[in-house]
């Protein structure tokens, strides 16, 4: 009998504290390989803390992650990022001053990597960037920006790509293309996501399965149809 191929991310045990004050508490998750996990919870919860702990750039207190399998205590987070980690931070820090090209030729360039069958297979992913290539990420919408975030990690070619709320403050129209964005990244089966995202809507779209947060801790979580009125009252609605 063969052995089942590891998660793409798991997270055993994990506490994290700011100066003391403790945020994370014993979270546990997985991320089975190819498909969409969303990790969903009210703000200050402690969503983007768990995504700063497997990028390393917070430190937990205790806890192990694995990436497929291999443990990723002691990498710094430019290690994890070449390890096969794209990471879209909350509120999408593209480059304004560059032009769309630029900001996704500075991925591949920080990643030693060569442009050509990586680009055009993300430009195919995202047709309006292919339009504003010469156009300054600064004049883009937050919507667009969102999708030049997300088009610029996935460049890197990760195995895991986290996103952090990545529907928070653009138009509903957009969001739809975002959604549909990751289901045809989630059909390639290349990519392992964990979606941090508070829009219920969207998750239900795009995610197999699902955690709640409330104060630091995993609260709910399973397959995303068990996601349901009593848990989204409780936890998720304002
Ligand atoms: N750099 C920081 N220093 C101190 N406290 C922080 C810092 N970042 C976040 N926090 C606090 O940690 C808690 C969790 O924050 P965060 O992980 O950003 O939550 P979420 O992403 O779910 O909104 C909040 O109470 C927040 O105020
Ligand atoms: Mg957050």
């Amino acid at each position: 009998m063969s052995a089942a191929p590891p998660p793409a991310l798991s997270i055993t045990g994990l506490h994290a504290a700011y100066d003391g004050s403790q945020i994370l508490r014993n979270i546990s998750l997985t991320l089975p390989p190819r498909q969409v996990v969303a990790l969903m919870g009210r703000n200050g919860v402690g969503k983007t803390t768990t995504l700063k702990c497997i990028m390393g750039l917070v430190k937990p207190t205790a806890g192990s992650i694995q990436l497929a399998g291999r443990p990723l205590n002691g990498l710094r987070p430019d290690e994890r990022a070449r390890g096969g980690i794209g990471y879209v931070p909350q509120g999408r820090d593209i480059f304004p001053n560059l032009t769309v090209a630029e900001n996704l030729e500075l991925s591949l360039v920080v990643h030693g990597r060569a442009a050509g069958s990586e680009m055009a297979r993300v430009l195919e992913l995202f047709p309006v960037l292919k339009e504003m290539l010469k156009r300054k990420g600064g004049v883009l919408s937050g919507g667009q920006q969102q999708q030049l975030a997300i088009a610029r990690a996935l460049l890197t070619n990760p195995q895991v790509l986290l996103l952090d709320e990545p529907t928070e403050g653009i138009q509903p129209n957009i969001i739809d293309q975002i959604g549909d964005t990751l289901v045809k990244i989630r059909a390639e089966g290349k990519v392992s996501i964990l979606l941090v995202e508070q829009y219920l809507d969207f998750c239900l779209e795009v995610a197999d399965s699902f955690y709640v947060m409330d104060r630091g801790a995993i609260v709910a979580g399973g397959p995303i149809a068990q996601l349901n009125d009593t848990i989204v009252k409780q936890y998720l609605t304002v």
